[in-house]
């Protein structure tokens, strides 16, 4: 009788240990691993990394990039002053962020890269939803996600000549809306494409969805604006390889082929302009504040676009 209750709790014991996660530190994750017929190992973490991807196998955003560490970020986005008050918060980030951690959105390369993409991406977010330049308290970073929406449209941003492929919708305005703030008919009928949501007739929705306006903005920033050229996921984490034109024109990869990506010489090729520096002061202030170091940034020819010529001279981009 002793040896049979014994050999029970033993086994019992060992049934237990196996169930325990891969990753122990949160339980409410469990690591699926399994392996390609070439050996390539792919994993599966549950909601924030789904579906059996290399990238998953990596840490998540969530395991280095907290609620606490979002607050710090975006410290005056509440305050009354503010424009879009309640609006934005971590929950909203990161189940977006979900659907493109499999892609390797905040998952490619070691944690400290992980970490840098994160901070290259919310460094964009930051500038250009900031309300920062005119109140002063807290500096003028502090200030990152003031904004859901742009406040005095000039314009309805319709561009007739989209009117077959992205007709815009009668009494709807395409001013920039979102947290990399889009702008113009085929912008949002492109991104609503991709998100299967009809942006084109609503597209409010970005300013009435947190989890909608990461999405978008994600979209962007890992979805190449031509099929020939790199995303800025890929141009950043270092998977795409400048070619000879591209090194002639000082494109190189880094922070500031990013602003060429999304901005093109709205914000590049200009020199050192104020536009460029503001988007570059938040990446700095994000690095500082998640204890990577603005120093990782590496030097001002990465950093910068002040002399690279844009990828796509004339065409308006989704941020312009
Ligand atoms: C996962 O992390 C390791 C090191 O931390 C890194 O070398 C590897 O490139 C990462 N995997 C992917 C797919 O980026
Ligand atoms: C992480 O990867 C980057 C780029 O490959 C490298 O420069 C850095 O030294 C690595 N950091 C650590 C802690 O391994
Ligand atoms: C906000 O958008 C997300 C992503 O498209 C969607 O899953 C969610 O249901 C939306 N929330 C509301 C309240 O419509
Ligand atoms: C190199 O750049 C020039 C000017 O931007 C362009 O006209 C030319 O087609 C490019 N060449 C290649 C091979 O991409």
């Amino acid at each position: 009788m002793e040896i049979t209750k014994t050999v029970t709790i033993t086994v019992i014991t060992i049934l237990l240990l196996c169930i325990i996660p891969i990753n122990g530190d949160d339980s409410s994750t469990k690591t699926l691993v399994k392996y390609t017929r070439s050996g390539k190992k792919l994993c599966d973490k549950g909601w924030e990394c789904k579906g059996y991807s290399i990238y998953c196998c990596n840490l998540t955003i969530s395991d280095y990039f907290q609620v606490y560490q979002f607050e710090n970020l975006f410290s005056k986005r509440n305050t009354p002053i503010a424009h879009a008050v309640g609006f934005w918060d971590y929950h909203s980030f990161i189940t977006a962020a979900a659907i493109y951690q499999p892609l390797g959105f905040g998952t490619s390369g070691n944690k400290t890269v992980q970490m840098m993409e994160v901070a290259a991406f919310l460094g964009h977010v930051g500038a250009k939803t900031s309300c920062g330049y005119g109140v002063a308290t807290g500096g003028p970073l502090a200030w990152g996600l003031c904004y859901n929406h742009e406040m005095s449209p000039s314009q309805n941003y319709c561009d007739d000549y989209y009117k077959l492929t992205y007709p815009c919708s009668p009494g709807a305005d395409y001013y920039g809306r979102g947290a990399i703030p889009i702008y113009w008919n085929y912008n949002y009928g492109a991104v609503g494409e991709s998100l299967k949501i009809d942006l084109l007739s609503h597209p409010e929705y970005i300013e009435q969805n947190a989890t909608l306006a990461f999405e978008a903005a994600i979209w962007r920033w890992m979805t190449p604006i031509k099929k020939s050229q790199p995303s800025a996921h890929d141009a950043f984490v270092g998977n795409w390889k400048p070619s000879k034109n591209d090194t002639l024109e000082k494109r190189v990869p880094g922070f500031g082929i990013t602003m060429n990506i999304l901005y093109g010489d709205g914000v590049c090729g200009q020199g050192d302009v104020d536009q460029m520096n503001t988007i570059i002061s938040h990446y700095q202030y994000y690095l500082d504040l998640l204890g990577v170091g603005r120093e990782r940034a590496g030097p001002h020819e990465t950093l910068s676009c002040a002399e690279q010529k844009s990828f796509n001279p004339i065409t308006k981009t989704a941020s312009s």
